[in-house]
């Protein structure tokens, strides 16, 4: 397995509606590869989160995994490492919460989104293995955020107080008066 280059804002396959994949892809060598390929990616990057089209495939598959021994946010609840093909989300709760977010795909740059505070994700796992979860609080934001990748959104695209995006320094420096969202997502 290798990590490979994430793709940044601005390149096209950022912005596609990505593929659903059959069960018997799922299950081939060639998966298995570039599931080991995001994992890696997000590793090296350090990231909580990745979707294929990052990597450059357009495909619906997307990885997250929080450790909080391995973060400087040990607050965060912990999330085992978990790969979400062809997920599809409901959202339960349309309360809306704000994070602060950032993301792999876009360079040095933090922006404040609001999102609905509780959903249910339903999809296959590593296994082809048909399952659901219910998520609230940064998880949900987190689910939120990966899927929307698999429809060519960014987090840029949610932030609706435009004021609210900021360098990661000026983040640091003038926003981040309460723990927030760490890493990119
Ligand atoms: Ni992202």
């Amino acid at each position: 397995m290798a990590a490979r280059a994430v793709r940044k804002i601005g390149d096209p396959v950022l912005r596609r509606q990505a593929a659903p994949l059959d069960l018997d892809v799922v299950r081939s060598a060639e998966f298995s590869r570039l599931a080991e390929d995001m994992v890696e990616t997000m590793h090296v990057e350090g990231g909580i989160g990745i979707a294929a089209p990052q990597i450059g495939e357009s495909l619906r598959v997307a990885v997250i995994a929080i450790d909080p021994a391995s973060s400087r946010y040990p607050d965060m609840a912990r999330f085992p490492l978990t790969l979400f093909v062809n997920p599809r989300i409901t959202v339960l709760d349309p309360a809306e919460q704000g994070f602060w977010e950032g993301c792999l795909s876009v360079p040095n740059l933090r922006g404040y989104v609001l999102r609905p505070r509780g959903v249910r994700v339903d999809f296959m796992d590593a296994a082809g293995t048909p399952r659901s979860l219910h998520a609230e609080g940064f998880l949900a934001t987190v689910l939120q955020h990966e899927l929307d990748h698999l429809d060519g959104v960014l987090f840029v695209d949610r932030v609706r107080d435009t004021t609210k995006l900021a360098t990661v320094e000026n983040y640091a420096r003038y926003w981040a008066v309460n723990a927030s969202p760490p890493t990119d997502i």
